[in-house]
């Protein structure tokens, strides 16, 4: 089983699903001050991915919505957020990509206990970088978000570039039944040994297929995030020329993206600048060809009769300001070879088990199916697979020895992406969960400077939860 086509879609959007539904909601009103303080309930609640009059679907989201609400603030500030926990399990709220306390980082029994059903949790921390995150739980993980549990963090740069708008999308993989309900089966043996939960509906901002509004001649920001469990997002913008400017929400020297295509492994964000350039009226669509022969359309760019904005795209610079990311020391880096194996077709034949050589049936007998460096690590975890020095710099040679791809996700930090299969990057980008490629090797490089114990896995929630994750323990 690759994985299950996406629904198709008879069914056509009206303008329910355009300009103004389609925003995420925001907070009514935040002073401009260096304290932002927000609340988040989660709870059951309903999403309308067609729109109004067609079936609703049975959520656990954040204050009522998928996705949850927009946190915006900036670079700098200091965050507080409330969360109150009203589903009838416990939960936490993991801040992706953030670099902040340990104690603050939301993961359950690592880094707090779970927040109980009836009590709350203040975070509580500062906002070191500018940029495009996310946040999520860490608790029972497969099935909180791909209920629907997530929101985006927008951070802004304290001297932000100019551009007219600025949207967000966000990108999730729902696996409906035939009554729009969200299919109660988590945890299947199938997702965790193959490529994960893959759905059957893509949504951007919890609608299937939207049309999305825009004027000729404008220059959009556009900060894409991809919360799927699973599913890996690879799209174009025909007769366009966006240029990536941040990926995981650090800065990147503006570039066109590889091939064209815009790829986002589960869990990464990319902002990119883009110059409506085609005339009013013009529509096109955008395709998702992540998997191959499994192409869907995500959604409709639609450019309004509007007059063109201006004649020519605007000619102000496009770099962000960069963040204060410690740079690793490369000629004093300390090398760690990290193997990932095993999964379907992987050809694992066993891992240590709690110090002692474990045959793959009985691992997978335990729901155990994936390996890092030759051992499995059941959860809770506790035992780490590295301990860094802080201050060190190091470098993860990462290898995927397994039939699937890995978005590999590390808690805490950001890391320089050095090389692909021994080729240096163009870009050596900043990232905080990078996608690596059946049998590539994905050599990173970060300096340990926060201390405390932090998660280190797949994004794909179901291999995180079958063995790919791991402690990086920071003294
Ligand atoms: Cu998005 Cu372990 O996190
Ligand atoms: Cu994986």
């Amino acid at each position: 089983m690759l994985n299950t086509p996406i629904k198709r879609r008879s069914l056509l959007l009206g303008s329910a699903a355009t300009a103004f539904s389609f925003a995420i909601p925001k907070w009514p009103v935040r002073d401009a001050q260096a304290n932002a303080e927000f609340r988040l309930s989660a709870a059951p609640g309903n999403a309308y991915f067609l729109g109004g009059p067609y079936p609703k679907t049975s959520v656990w989201c954040y204050n009522g919505a998928v996705p949850g609400p927009e946190i915006r603030v900036k670079r700098g500030d200091r965050l507080r957020v409330v969360v109150d926990n009203a589903l009838d399990q416990a939960t936490t709220v993991h801040w992706h990509g953030i670099r902040l306390p340990n104690n603050m980082d939301g993961v359950a029994n690592l880094t707090q206990p779970p927040i109980e059903p009836g009590q709350s949790f203040t975070y509580e921390f500062e906002l070191p970088d500018a940029g495009t995150y996310w946040y999520h739980p860490h608790h029972n993980s497969s099935e909180q978000i791909g209920r629907g549990l997530y929101g985006p963090l927008i951070i802004e740069e304290r001297e932000p570039i100019q551009v007219d708008r600025e949207l967000i999308w966000i990108l999730d993989d729902w696996r409906l039944t035939e009554s729009e309900q969200i299919s109660d089966d988590f945890g299947q043996m199938s997702d965790k040994s193959h490529g994960g939960r893959l759905g059957n509906t893509a949504t951007v901002n919890g609608w299937i297929t939207p049309k999305v509004r825009i004027r000729s001649g404008e220059r959009i920001r556009l900060r894409i995030i991809n919360v799927a469990n699973a599913r890996n997002f690879a799209f174009k913008f025909p007769d366009h020329q966006p240029k990536v400017i941040a990926i995981d929400g650090h800065p990147v020297e503006p570039h066109d993206p590889a091939g064209g295509y815009i790829m986002l492994g589960a869990a990464m964000r990319i902002d990119l600048i883009l110059d409506a350039t085609e005339s009013p009226g013009t529509q096109l669509a955008l395709m998702d060809e992540f998997y191959r022969g499994r192409e869907y359309k995500l959604l409709d760019l639609v450019y309004s009769d509007e007059p063109p904005l201006r004649e020519n795209p605007l000619d102000t610079a496009i770099q962000l300001p960069a963040n204060p990311l410690p740079e690793p020391d490369l000629e004093q880096a300390e090398r760690f070879p990290i193997i990932f194996a095993g999964g379907a077709m992987g050809g694992l034949r066993g891992a240590i088990l709690n110090g002692q050589q474990t045959d793959m049936r009985t691992l997978a007998s335990q729901g155990l199916l994936w390996a890092i460096n030759g051992e499995v690590i059941p959860e809770p975890l506790k035992q780490p697979l590295l301990t860094l020095k802080r201050g060190q710099s190091c470098v993860l040679a990462l290898k995927n020895d397994t039939a699937f791809v890995h978005p590999i996700h590390l808690h805490g930090h950001a890391f320089r992406v050095l090389s692909r299969d021994g080729s240096p990057t163009t870009y050596r980008e900043w990232q905080d969960t990078v996608l690596i490629m059946p049998d590539e090797q994905v050599d990173i490089a970060f300096v340990a400077d926060n201390p405390g114990d932090w998660l280190f896995h797949c994004h794909i929630l179901e291999h995180q939860a079958s063995g790919m994750s791991g402690i990086i323990r920071v003294v």
